[in-house]
């Protein structure tokens, strides 16, 4: 059987991937009655498989949804497991990430993470900050609308104290104050679970994504489910508001 590896090798590869990394909680009661920290545990798993992917293939930006600003509502006691999960995880990964080109990044209000998970983070993140091949950015304590109101305030700042004037404010400037000012927009957005929202994670990048959405919970997601999202984003036709005619004029 040709695998989808195969089918999608020799195409364009998105540059930067998306993921909302959801159903862990799920999966762990559905398939083993098991509490859901036990999830996020098999989570990682497909974190380091669809990383290496992604490295693999040449995709050059991951960007994964790893804790919302909301997530931070959650019992305590889950919070509490997911923070020493990230520690856990980074201490044990970064060399693997240092020696295979991934350079660590983050996005969101990491202030607000516990003091040991913000010192492994910056390791990891100075450690790995010379790898070229693949970003590898997490989404930790990160809403698109925390993300849009802290740009907004900086602009406006920057407006009031004569840094800036009005008319400069324009879609680039926008980005340009974004927490991912410096990585191109995501063509292809993966959700797993069967959950169809994009519970606020990068708003504005998405606007002219693609969206995928699978049954698959994240710790069941593997290479395959990740190379199968590729060749479905391969076989769409983006028009960016033109019409197909024009398309294959171009
Ligand atoms: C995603 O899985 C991981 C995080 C949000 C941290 P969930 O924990 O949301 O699992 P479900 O969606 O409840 O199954
Ligand atoms: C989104 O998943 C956040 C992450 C994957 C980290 P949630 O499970 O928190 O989102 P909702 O509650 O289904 O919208
Ligand atoms: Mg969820």
């Amino acid at each position: 059987m040709t695998s989808f590896k195969e089918l999608i090798i020799n195409k364009k590869i998105p540059q930067h991937i998306a993921i909302i990394m959801d159903g862990n909680g799920r999966w762990a009661k559905q398939k083993f009655g098991r509490n859901r920290i036990f999830g996020h545990t098999k989570g990682v798993n497909s974190v380091r498989t669809i990383t290496e992917a992604c490295r693999d293939i040449g995709v050059r930006y991951l960007t994964l949804y790893a804790f919302s600003t909301e997530n931070w509502s959650r019992p305590l006691t889950e919070v509490n497991a997911l923070m020493k999960l990230l520690v856990r995880t980074i201490r044990k990964e970064t060399q693997d990430l240092k020696k295979n080109g991934v350079r660590l990044n983050t996005i969101g209000d990491i202030e607000r993470l516990p003091q040991d998970c913000l010192q492994y983070l910056q390791e990891g993140i100075d450690e790995t900050q010379d790898n070229k091949e693949l970003v590898l950015t997490l989404a930790l304590s990160y809403s698109s609308r925390w993300e849009l109101t802290n740009a907004i305030r900086n602009i406006a700042t920057d407006v009031a104290n004569g840094a800036l004037k009005p008319e400069d404010v324009n879609e680039n400037l926008i980005q340009s104050y974004l927490a991912t000012k410096n990585i191109p927009d995501p063509e292809l957005l993966i959700r797993t679970s069967g959950e169809q929202r994009i519970s606020n994670y990068l708003l504005w990048q998405i606007a002219y994504s693609e969206l995928y959405f699978t049954e698959t919970m994240w710790p069941d997601f593997g290479k395959e489910d990740l190379f199968k999202a590729i060749y479905d984003y391969q076989n769409r036709e983006r028009r960016f508001g033109k019409t197909s005619e024009q398309l294959t004029i171009e």
